[in-house]
């Protein structure tokens, strides 16, 4: 797909609304040259939220390091072991200088993903009788899963509902929630910087109110950090956890939690691995923990791979976030507004979007249901197989975020009971039953999500496939859709 000509009207008209999508010319000359896989494809790719795509000098950058290293287990002191060390070690100083952080008050610890990160802060947070987990409804499952360590530790779990349609929680009702606390426990307050349902971007200064009031803060932030600056001298988080491949597409597996140090200091490790000590004994019964990050990365890091971490990072200064949020926030600029306009001709509306409808406080991804034409949702994965035949990728379903998923759907608590409790739904529940479970309600939804690389094309191919469902027979979907 070459770049789109201004005389194309649709274009000159995007133009004219959004001027200064041109000032982010320098990601169309980028996708052509570092991203030419995806127009040699002809894939329309919306799904950033899900992962961002990587750029072929990343590859590059990275086959030159491995090629001119020899690169051994970094836990010894031989060069090869040093060689190793030395670059995971400016890996993680590169991480900390990205997001600002200052070295003496946040430390980095590499994971796998933010699951992972996620899973350290869970297991070692010193929840007990008498503190509290709070979290938003608004929440990605592996932060959800955090309050099964909060409940095994007698902690009181309570989570914060979000307000109707724009997805958001309210100030007022934050504050009062956050007032609950017993400043002499732990406490830990847990939610998005940015939704992966409904994009909203929820405001980062709850995290100093939250402080103020007791609780330590784990800001979610993997899928914020692809489109938007995060600037840890600005706010001060206790966890923060993300995952490089949302950022930047490459290398898969590696991870971080970017914690602060005094935070840290606080959390008990259920167990001790290879790299985590300083000295075990086995007659003795006895371990010593090693201070810091090295507590936390359990056996050996991903050390091949964490040297294109920075790779990436360097990649994402070198376009710098003014320009990538300014393309994200354009483009779903449009595609709302072209979306939220289509009707069929009984009047009724195409698609309902779950989350604002407005560029404020909120990223690229939409997260919507189609109509047909007489009202009634379309199966969310009926989508997904028509658009895949356009090759459209999108996501669809909750998107790991049921709580989002249930507040949006408007799936009630009275119905989730009926529905786990029915005989046979003990222990074992599939998707497809919970979807008869819940009969005659969408369990899912779609999500488009725009990112670094997106262009106008990219939406355009999208709105022309919305476009070819206005007034289709649902029955006759899949022979009309094509
Ligand atoms: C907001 C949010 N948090 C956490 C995660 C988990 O990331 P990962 O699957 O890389 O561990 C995701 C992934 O989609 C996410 O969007």
């Amino acid at each position: 797909m070459a770049t789109m000509p201004e005389t194309d009207p649709e274009f000159a008209a995007f133009l004219k609304t959004h001027p200064s999508y041109a000032q982010t010319r320098l990601l169309d000359e980028l996708r052509s040259t570092e991203y030419a896989r995806l127009d040699a494809g002809e894939h329309v790719y919306l799904d950033y939220t899900g992962a961002g795509l990587y750029a072929e000098s990343q590859l590059r950058q990275h086959q030159e390091l491995l090629r001119g290293h020899v690169f051994g287990n970094p836990h010894s002191s031989n060069p090869t072991s040093l060689d190793a060390t030395r670059f995971v070690e400016h890996a993680r100083e590169y991480v900390l200088r990205f997001f600002k952080a200052d070295p003496a008050e946040y430390d980095v610890i590499f994971a796998q993903n933010a699951s992972g990160a996620l899973k350290l802060v869970g297991e070692s947070y010193p929840f007990g009788p008498g503190s509290q987990y709070l979290l938003t409804f608004d929440n990605h499952n592996s932060v959800n899963g955090i309050r099964e360590f909060a409940h095994a530790r007698q902690a009181q779990i309570t989570y914060i509902p979000l307000g109707l349609p724009d997805m958001r929680v309210e100030d007022a009702a934050l504050e009062a929630f956050l007032r609950r606390a017993d400043p002499s426990k732990p406490n830990l307050f847990a939610y998005p910087a940015q939704s992966n349902f409904s994009s909203v971007q929820h405001p980062l200064d709850w995290i100093e109110l939250a402080h103020r009031l007791g609780w330590d803060v784990l800001l979610d932030a993997a899928a914020f950090t692809p489109t938007s600056e995060l600037d840890l001298s600005e706010v001060a988080p206790d966890f923060v956890p993300l995952s490089f491949y949302k950022m930047f597409g490459y290398p898969t597996g590696v991870g971080a939690l970017l914690a602060r140090r005094s935070a840290l200091a606080r959390l008990h490790r259920p167990w001790f691995a290879g790299g985590t000590i300083t000295v075990a004994s086995v007659q003795a019964d006895k371990y010593y923990l090693a201070d810091g990050h090295q507590a936390f990365e359990d056996g050996t890091v991903d050390y091949l791979n964490i040297p294109a971490v920075e790779i990436g990072l360097r990649h994402l200064e070198v376009i710098g976030y003014p320009i990538i949020h300014e393309r994200v926030r354009s483009l779903t600029g449009w595609l709302l507004d072209n979306l939220t306009r289509m009707t069929h001709t009984t009047g009724v509306p195409l698609v309902r979007v779950y989350g604002p409808i407005t560029n404020e406080m909120r990223g690229g991804a939409v997260a919507v249901n189609f109509l047909d034409r007489n009202g009634q949702a379309i199966d969310h994965r009926t989508i997904e197989t028509e658009a895949g035949k356009s090759n459209i990728s999108l996501r669809t379903g909750c998107f790991c975020n049921p709580g989002a998923g249930e507040m949006a759907l408007g799936i009630s608590r009275v119905e989730l009971d009926v529905c786990f409790t029915r005989p046979g739904h003990e222990s074992r529940l599939s998707l497809d039953d919970f979807r008869l479970c819940i009969d005659g309600k969408n369990s899912g939804a779609v999500r488009i999500s725009i990112g670094m690389v997106s262009n106008f094309q990219d939406v355009q191919a999208f709105l022309h496939f919305a476009r070819r469902l206005l007034n289709v027979e649902f029955a006759s979907l899949g022979a009309e859709a094509r």
